[in-house]
């Protein structure tokens, strides 16, 4: 069965003692609320990795970096290697998330190596993936879909699939407050989870865990997590304040199985 995820990524958002006192809520709510059904995820900013992990000490708060370098190391100014995110302590990592992608140039070949890289050096990535609003409305969205995934996860074996997790995110309910209804979420999940079924497996199809993105609330999350093939969220403006992110991580914990 995949797991069960509410993550948080924060994108470039909450200084260093804000960052500080979200760990630590998240912490303290866990240690007094232990979850059983689901892994809960930050993603600070960069500079935050150390702190954010000497913070988290719960073992049910991983840390995740929100991108990360396809090289090993060299002349790469302003990159973060694999290697040094597992020194900061993170596990996972957030790749091809679209705003790399449209604001940052970053096509699927590079996130292709990403994947492969952050996989080779034992990082868990995150794969984003998700349609603009003009390719739903020309109903392109699941065909844009599969072309992700096929690029995205190109090269890679079945039995690495495990440790891959794929975050849905259509373009259009990123930060703009409006959300998939839960039948188009649950729509693509189940595109996502029959792709992953014929291309690897039923077995990998059933371990992968997919994520929601995009406008996620503690308003809509039941519903959300109320879907099949839901397996969690990746939600950035509601994971940066302390009640909603909370609140999103006890619906889940009550919902998702
Ligand atoms: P919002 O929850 O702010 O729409 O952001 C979603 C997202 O991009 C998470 O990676």
């Amino acid at each position: 069965m995949a797991r069960k995820i509410v993550a948080g990524n924060w994108k470039m958002n909450l200084h260093l003692k804000e960052g500080q006192a979200l760990v630590q809520a998240t912490n303290e709510y866990l240690n007094q609320n232990p979850v059983e059904h689901i892994d809960v995820i930050i993603a600070p900013p960069a500079y935050q990795l150390c702190q954010s992990v000497f913070n988290s000490g719960n073992k049910k708060l991983s840390i995740a970096a929100q991108n990360m370098a396809a090289q090993d190391n060299g002349a790469f100014t302003g990159e973060l290697s694999a290697s040094m995110l597992i020194d900061s302590g993170a596990e996972l990592v957030i790749l091809g998330h679209s705003e790399r992608r449209t604001l940052f140039g970053e096509d699927d070949a590079l996130i292709n190596a990403k994947v492969k890289k952050a996989l080779s050096k034992g990082l868990y990535p995150i794969l984003c993936i998700g349609e603009s609003l003009e390719q739903r409305q020309s109903n392109v969205h699941q065909a844009h879909i599969k072309a992700q995934l096929d690029a995205g996860l190109e090269g890679l074996a079945a039995d690495e699939l495990y440790r891959v997790i794929i975050a849905y995110e259509p373009i259009w309910a990123i930060g703009t407050g409006e959300t998939a209804s839960p039948e188009q979420a649950q729509n693509m999940h189940s595109f996502i989870r029959k792709y992953l079924s014929e291309k690897y497996s039923a077995t990998v199809a059933d371990e992968v865990s997919i994520l929601y993105g995009g406008s996620v609330k503690p308003a809509n999350a039941r519903d959300l997590f109320g879907q099949p093939d839901i397996d969690g969220a990746l939600i950035g403006g509601a994971s940066i304040v302390k009640d909603s992110f909370l609140d999103i991580i006890q619906v889940g914990e009550e919902i998702l199985r």
